[in-house]
C-alpha cells in the first residue's frame, strides 16, 4: 500500500510528482503529500484527504518551483490518516526528508532509543523512526547519506520502498526497497523514480526495478549506483524496456476505470489465451508447466493460494482441476494458510495467484510453501512483480494494468489462465478425449465475443440497478462453477457500494440464509443452463414462496427461470466449467451501476487500496 513518487532532473518536478501520485492513487488515498527541493528551501505541503485536495492546496498556498521532488500517497498503517502523519517526514535537524511505503515492524524498540538519545516525534509514524535513524546514524558515523540510509536500514525489520533526500546535497535522492515495489525510470538527464512505472511512463521506456535488499544513489546528470544493502556488492542493474502506454491507464472516455476494465475484459482474455491455445493444432502452450511437467504430473494434489477475488478465481479453478485433469485441488485464503502450519510436502504443487504480485500474505504463503519444499508456480498480472519473481515457475495474465481497485479483468483472465492449465494437464493425463479438449479450445475461443455480448446487457443491468439501489442487504446464489462467481458478485457489491452481501453455494441456503429471505431482500441467482440446472430453479422456487425479488442470471433464451423471477438477465451459451467468465460479467456491471447511483467512488472504494502489502 501507498504509492511513492520522485524526480530529479532539469524538469519543474511537480507537475511530474503531483500526476505521477494521481496515478498511484489506486495504492492508497487517506493523505497524500509531496516535498519540493529547489537547491535553497525545502517546500513540503500534506494533507489527509485525496492527491487532488493536495494539488489544490499546493496550486493556492505555494509555488511549487524545484527540479528535486517527492511525494507520497498513503493507505494508513501506523498512526490515522491526518496531516502530520502524512509523508513526507522530516528528520529532527530538518535536513533530511523521506517517503516510505511498508511497515518498519521494529519501530517502537528503535523510537525508544532515539527519544532516549535526545529525538522528538510529530508523528505516530514508522516512517519519522526511519528518517531521523539515518539522521542519527549519519551525524554519529560522520558517513554520507546513501551509507547512513545502508547502516540504518540493516538495523530495520520489515518492509520498505523509500526515497530520502538531504538538503545539504540537492543533487542527490536515494532511494532502497525490501519487499515492496519501486520503480527507476531512467531519462536523458533525469531520473523518476515510483512504486510502478505508471508516473514515467510518457518520459521514458527505460525502467530498472530494484530487487529486494537492494539500493540505489541516483545523482542528477550523472548516473545510478545500484548496491546490495547487505555486504558491500555493487549491482550492475537490468534496464528493462517498459510494454506499458498512456492508453492503458487512462480513462480512455470511461467515466471510471472499473467500467474501462469491466469493457477490456472481450481483449484482455483474448490476450491471456493468444499464442497459447492453438486450437487448429490442438495444443495448449504454456511454457511454465511444460517446463515442470514432470512436478506437475507427480503432484498429489494441488493447492491454490490467494487472497480477495484472487481466491474466488482459485476456487473456480477447483473445480475445473478437479474436473478436467482429476488432481485433487484445496483452495487456501493465503493469510490462514501463511500461520497454521499447513502439511505440505515435495508432492505438492501450490499454485499462488494475484494480479498485483505483491500481497503480502500471499508472498509468505509461498516463502512458507517454498521451504517445505512444494514446487510454486505463480499466475500474476504485474510483470516482474515480487510474487512473480519468488515463484518457481508461472504463467502471467495478459489483463494490461488494472487500476480500479476492484477487481474484474483480473478475475475472468486469471480463471482464463487456469483453465488452459487445467486442459493441459487433462491432457498429458489423459483425463480427457481428444474430441473434448478440442471442443474447449474451441469454446473457449470463442468467450471474448460471448463477454462482449453480455457486455450488451448494460442497459437493462442500470435498470436492474436503479430498483434495487436502496437496498441494505444482498443475497448471491450460484452452484458448482458458479459459486464462486456469486462470491465474487457478493464482494464486488459490498466493497464499491458499502451494501452488505452474501454469497452462498445455492442448495446451502436452507440451511441458514433462508431465514433472510423477504419482500425486501433481492437475490440474485446464477442459473445457467449447464450444470444443477433444475436444482437451481427449485432453490429460485423456495426464494419465491417467501416473497424473495430474485434476480436470475440465466442462459440466452431460458424460459424456466423469466417465469419465476423478478428480473432476468442473460448471458450466451458455452459448455460449464466457461460458465463463470460470462456469468460474471453482469454481476460486475450490477454493482458497478449500483455505486455509481449511490454516488460512491467506484475506483476508490473507502479503507481499500489495490495492493496489499501489510498482512
Ligand atoms: C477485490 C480485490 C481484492 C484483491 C485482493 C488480492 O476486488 O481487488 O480482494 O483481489 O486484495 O489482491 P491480488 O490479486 O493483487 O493479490
Amino acid at each position: 500500500m501507498c504509492g511513492i513518487v520522485g524526480y530529479i532532473g532539469h524538469r519543474e518536478a511537480y507537475p511530474i510528482v503531483i500526476k505521477g501520485l494521481q496515478r498511484l492513487e489506486y495504492r492508497g488515498y487517506d493523505s497524500a503529500g509531496i516535498a519540493l527541493y529547489d537547491g535553497n528551501n525545502i517546500k513540503l505541503s500534506k494533507t489527509k484527504g485525496k492527491v487532488s485536495d493536495l494539488k489544490e492546496r499546493l496550486e493556492n498556498e505555494i509555488a511549487t518551483d524545484g527540479t528535486l521532488g517527492i511525494g507520497h500517497t498513503r493507505w494508513a498503517t501506523h498512526g490515522v490518516p491526518n496531516d502530520v502523519n502524512s509523508h513526507p517526514h522530516y528528520s529532527n535537524s530538518g535536513d533530511l526528508v523521506i517517503i516510505h511505503n511498508g511497515i518498519i515492524e521494529n519501530y517502537d524498540s528503535l523510537k525508544k532509543e532515539l527519544i532516549k538519545r535526545g529525538y522528538t516525534f510529530k508523528s505516530d509514524t514508522d516512517t519519522e523512526v526511519l528518517v531521523n535513524l539515518i539522521e542519527d546514524v549519519k551525524k554519529n558515523e560522520n558517513i554520507k547519506l546513501g551509507k547512513a540510509v545502508q547502516v540504518a536500514l540493516n538495523q530495520v525489520i520489515g518492509a520498505y520502498a523509500i526515497a530520502v533526500f538531504d538538503k545539504n546535497k540537492p543533487n542527490e535522492i536515494v532511494v532502497a526497497k525490501l519487499g515492496s515495489p519501486l520503480a527507476i525510470g531512467i531519462g536523458e538527464d533525469e531520473f523518476f523514480i515510483a512504486s510502478d512505472a505508471s508516473p514515467f511512463i510518457e518520459f521514458t521506456k527505460n525502467a530498472i526495478y530494484l530487487e529486494d535488499e537492494e539500493m540505489a544513489i541516483i545523482r542528477r546528470n550523472k548516473d545510478i549506483k545500484v548496491r546490495k544493502i547487505k555486504g558491500d556488492a555493487i549491482v550492475d542493474p537490468y534496464i528493462q524496456e517498459l510494454q506499458l502506454n498512456l492508453e492503458q491507464i487512462e480513462k480512455g472516455g470511461y467515466d471510471h476505470f472499473m467500467l474501462k476494465e469491466i469493457h477490456e475484459q472481450p481483449d484482455a482474455i483474448f490476450d491471456t489465451f493468444r499464442g497459447r491455445l492453438l486450437s487448429n493444432e490442438a495444443m495448449v502452450k504454456l511454457a511454465g508447466v511444460e517446463d515442470n511437467m514432470k512436478k506437475f504430473l507427480a503432484a498429489d494434489r494441488i493447492i491454490v493460494v490467494a487472497c480477495g477475488t484472487s481466491w474466488h478465481a482459485g476456487l473456480v479453478s477447483e473445480y475445473i482441476f478437479e474436473d478436467l485433469a482429476r488432481i485433487p485441488v484445496e483452495v487456501e485464503y493465503a493469510s490462514e494458510f501463511r500461520y497454521r502450519n499447513p502439511v505440505i510436502t515435495e508432492k505438492d504443487v501450490v499454485i499462488a495467484i494475484s494480479q498485483s504480485g505483491e500481497t503480502a500474505d500471499t508472498l509468505a504463503a509461498i516463502k512458507l510453501a517454498k521451504s517445505k519444499g512444494a514446487f510454486v508456480f505463480g499466475v500474476c498480472n504485474v510483470v516482474g512483480s515480487s510474487i512473480a519473481r519468488e515463484t518457481d515457475a508461472g504463467a502471467y495474465t495478459h489483463a494490461g494494468p488494472e487500476i480500479g481497485v476492484a477487481s474484474t479483468k483480473a478475475f475472468t483472465t486469471q480463471i482464463t489462465v487456469l483453465t488452459l492449465m487445467a486442459l493441459r494437464l487433462a491432457r498429458a493425463k489423459g483425463t480427457i478425449s481428444s474430441s473434448e479438449f478440442r471442443h474447449h479450445l474451441i469454446e473457449l475461443e470463442t468467450i471474448p465475443s460471448k463477454v462482449e455480448k453480455a457486455l450488451k446487457s448494460d442497459a437493462y443491468v442500470q435498470t436492474v440497478a436503479d430498483i434495487y439501489k436502496d437496498a441494505t442487504n444482498f443475497l448471491y446464489l450460484g452452484r458448482g462453477f458458479n459459486f464462486p462467481v456469486a462470491l465474487e458478485g457478493a464482494l464486488k457489491l459490498k466493497e464499491i457500494s458499502y451494501i452488505h452481501a452474501e454469497g452462498y453455494p445455492a442448495a446451502e441456503m436452507k440451511h441458514g440464509p433462508i431465514a433472510l429471505i423477504d419482500e425486501q431482500m433481492p437475490v440474485v441467482v446464477i442459473a445457467t443452463k449447464k450444470g444443477h440446472y433444475e436444482k437451481v430453479v427449485s432453490n429460485i422456487q423456495e426464494i419465491k414462496s417467501r416473497k424473495g425479488k430474485i434476480i436470475g442470471i440465466v442462459t440466452e433464451g431460458d424460459k424456466s427461470v423469466k417465469e419465476l423471477a423478478d428480473h432476468v438477465i442473460e448471458v450466451p451459451e458455452t459448455i460449464e466449467c466457461l460458465t463463470p467468465l460470462l456469468t460474471t460479467i453482469p454481476l460486475q456491471l450490477l454493482s458497478y451501476h449500483i455505486a455509481v447511483m449511490l454516488d460512491k467512488n467506484v475506483d476508490q472504494p473507502r479503507n481499500l487500496a489495490k495492493s496489499v502489502t501489510v498482512e
